[in-house]
């Protein structure tokens, strides 16, 4: 937990600097909220149940539409935008296995009421300002905007339903499969510029950058939409590189799995982490208008915390974990009670300090302190309580030192 909450502080600072405000929602909402977005389907996704008071309600399974009912409800008349992070856990109905979980943690931020390419860069700014904040190099950031696929199925006569399926098979980045049901659609030969812009990014850890983007301009001449999305991206890039963030992929595959991205989106993936390797998604959506309030643009992600941490762990990044400043040794029963004196004494200045509470003997309390990850142990006995000093030990050097009782504080 020392480690876990070392890198929510970190995170949560990060936001802070942005100026994300933090907000908390409950665990439990109405199932409908989420069936309003995704459909009846997603019931079998979460854990949805019947209250004694025969209520439909499920665990969230993200935050982001209690987020927004949060704010249909009480923050519409705030001034725009509303910017918004939060820390929370979240419940799946999933099959567990490594990195997914039934119950997991998210730290994610949306940015109500500015639909702009300003604010889908700011957006995906804190997210990488975070994984920088965090040392979390080995990451691979794929930016996307779902009207330049869409744009060419469109264009082929793939509408609805239909469509839904081939982006299905975008998000999975099967397109092997999505080329087969294009076969069977009779549409493959129609679909050779949508084939072709994805095959730009197929292998996704492949070179795609401006350059793709201008490549795919050349492809895709004609379609206004997808051409708008090329144009978009080109721009929330060069916002990026203002930002000093140059280090990201073009993937024109992000399709992401919940239907409520209206453009831009994004994911970040950790290939450390090997099947379940993403550690963020988002993108730019529109939800405020499907819970009763005034449809506004909203930009925001989710980072999975628990995968954040497992990808810091074997990246070998150091994330040290809360140490105690003093432990205190006392040798006899006259030091135990100058022990508790000097241990309220550092304790009221702000300085973390125990004290052997088992009786152990001198090399059983340095192994233990060593083992607490105790900065320094200090060592009060008969002598010390006779010439009014006390043994301050440094456990990362070993080196011992005589300290008047009277300075301990101020030495320490
Ligand atoms: P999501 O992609 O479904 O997006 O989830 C975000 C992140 O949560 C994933 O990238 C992953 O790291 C983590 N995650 C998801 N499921 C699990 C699981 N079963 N176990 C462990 N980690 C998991 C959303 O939830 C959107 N609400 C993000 C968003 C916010 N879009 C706009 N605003």
């Amino acid at each position: 937990m020392a480690r876990r909450r070392y890198v929510e502080a970190k995170m949560r600072e990060t936001a802070r600097l942005f100026g994300f405000g933090e907000v908390m929602t409950p665990t439990f909402e109405s199932t409908e909220l989420f069936v309003a977005r995704s459909g009846e389907g997603i019931i079998d996704e979460l854990y949805a149940f019947e209250d004694k008071g025969n209520r439909k309600i499920s665990l969230r399974p993200e935050l982001t539409a209690s987020v927004m009912r949060f704010y249909v409800n009480d923050m519409q008349n705030l001034p725009k935008p509303v910017k918004l992070f939060y820390f929370g856990n979240c419940f799946r109905y999933e099959r567990p296995q490594a990195g997914r979980y039934r119950e997991f943690f998210q730290l994610g931020a949306e940015l109500i009421g500015a639909p702009s390419i300003e604010s889908d860069a700011e957006v995906i700014a804190l997210a990488l300002a975070t994984l920088k904040n965090l040392g979390l190099e080995d990451v691979v950031v794929r930016i996307g905007h779902l009207e330049i696929i869409k744009g060419l199925l469109s264009d082929i006569g793939i509408e609805g339903g239909e469509q839904k399926h081939c982006m299905a098979y975008i998000d999975k980045h099967d397109y092997s499969g999505l080329d087969d049901y294009l076969t069977g659609q009779k549409k493959k030969t129609k679909a050779k510029k949508l084939l072709d812009i994805i095959e730009l990014t197929k292998d996704q850890y492949g070179k795609a950058d401006k350059k793709v983007i201008d490549y795919a301009e050349i492809i895709a001449p004609g379609i206004t939409r997808t051409v708008n999305g090329l144009n978009y991206l080109k721009n929330v890039m060069e916002r990026l590189g203002t930002y000093g963030f140059k280090d990201y992929r073009v993937d024109f595959g992000v399709a992401r799995g919940l239907d409520y991205y209206t453009g831009m989106v994004f994911e970040i993936d950790a290939p450390s982490l090997g099947a379940e390797k993403q550690i963020c998604g988002g993108g730019a959506y529109t939800l405020a208008g499907l819970f009763g309030g005034q449809e506004v643009n909203s930009t925001g992600y989710a980072f999975g915390f628990d995968r954040i941490m497992l990808a810091l762990e074997k990246s070998g990044v150091n994330v040290p974990h809360q140490n105690l400043s003093v432990y205190i040794l006392p040798i006899g029963d006259e030091a135990k009670i100058a022990a508790i004196k000097i241990l309220s004494e550092l304790r009221n200045a702000g300085i973390s300090a125990d004290m052997d509470l088992m009786g152990r003997n001198m090399s059983k309390a340095m192994k233990y302190a060593a083992s607490i990850n105790a900065d320094k142990v200090i060592l009060i006995g008969d002598k010390e309580l006779a010439d009014g000093s006390l043994t301050v030990r440094d456990m990362k050097t070993g080196n011992q030192e005589k300290v008047p009782i009277s300075d301990i504080k101020d030495y320490l």
